[in-house]
């Protein structure tokens, strides 16, 4: 990490103390600090590992302006150094199954892998695929929040936006699916304290 990040937290204090953040200080985040949120984000699992997620990282101004304007102005966006977009593109993925598959394999274990791949996703639609892909780009997105936090940087995760708008912006395909955009920097608000649920409204022992 860079040398201004603040001590690195634990699993568990990254996720008691982070919180929707909407005001951000005005300074960029280091390239190094932004790729290595990243990494760990890319870290999260997926089935049969296909990592549809995808990446783009919004620091130019007048790009995060336009961007600003599709999510309806929210000010988060405009306060913030950088916006991360995260999305799946399952589309990708079906054209270059080989790429997930685990080096470590055989080269006829390989092919095999790339035949389940295809089996099992081929014969789904292109939605009924952005489906699964967007569900696999929602773990992504809780390692990122968590990441992010567990190393001094606080987010706003977002999904109010208008969704053609973001994707003419970007230049991102029709098939495409957001799990969220997120707003990143060093924090410069509290945000909310958590409301959440007890345990015994939402977790049933059998
Ligand atoms: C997928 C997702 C989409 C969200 N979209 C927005 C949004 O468009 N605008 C916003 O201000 N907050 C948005 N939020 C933030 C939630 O309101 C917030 O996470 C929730 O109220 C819990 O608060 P906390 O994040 O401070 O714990 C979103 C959160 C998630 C996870």
């Amino acid at each position: 990490m860079h040398e201004t990040a603040t001590r690195t937290l634990t699993v568990p204090e990254a996720i008691q103390t982070r919180r929707s953040i909407r005001a951000y200080e005005q300074k960029p985040i280091p390239r190094e600090d932004l790729d290595e949120i990243l990494r760990l984000t890319s870290l999260a699992p997926s089935a049969f590992n296909i990592q549809p997620w995808r990446f783009i990282v919004v620091t130019d101004p007048e790009l995060k302006e336009r961007v600003k304007e599709a999510a309806y102005g929210q000010r988060q966006i405009g306060s913030a150094p950088a916006v991360i977009v995260l999305y799946s593109d399952m589309e990708d993925m079906m054209e270059h199954p080989r790429e997930v598959v685990h080096p470590g394999m055989s080269e006829q274990q390989k092919d095999a892998a790339v035949q389940t791949l295809k089996d099992s996703y081929g014969k789904l639609s292109v939605a009924e695929r952005a489906l699964v892909g967007v569900a696999q780009a929602n773990i992504a997105l809780g390692y990122l929040l968590v990441a992010a936090q567990g190393l001094g940087y606080a987010t706003s995760p977002m999904l109010g936006f208008d969704r053609d708008k973001m994707r003419e912006v970007l230049g991102l395909k029709d098939h495409v699916r957001f799990a969220s955009i997120v707003a990143i920097g060093r924090a410069a608000e509290e945000g909310f304290p958590h409301h959440r649920h007890e345990l015994d409204r939402i977790v049933t022992y059998k």
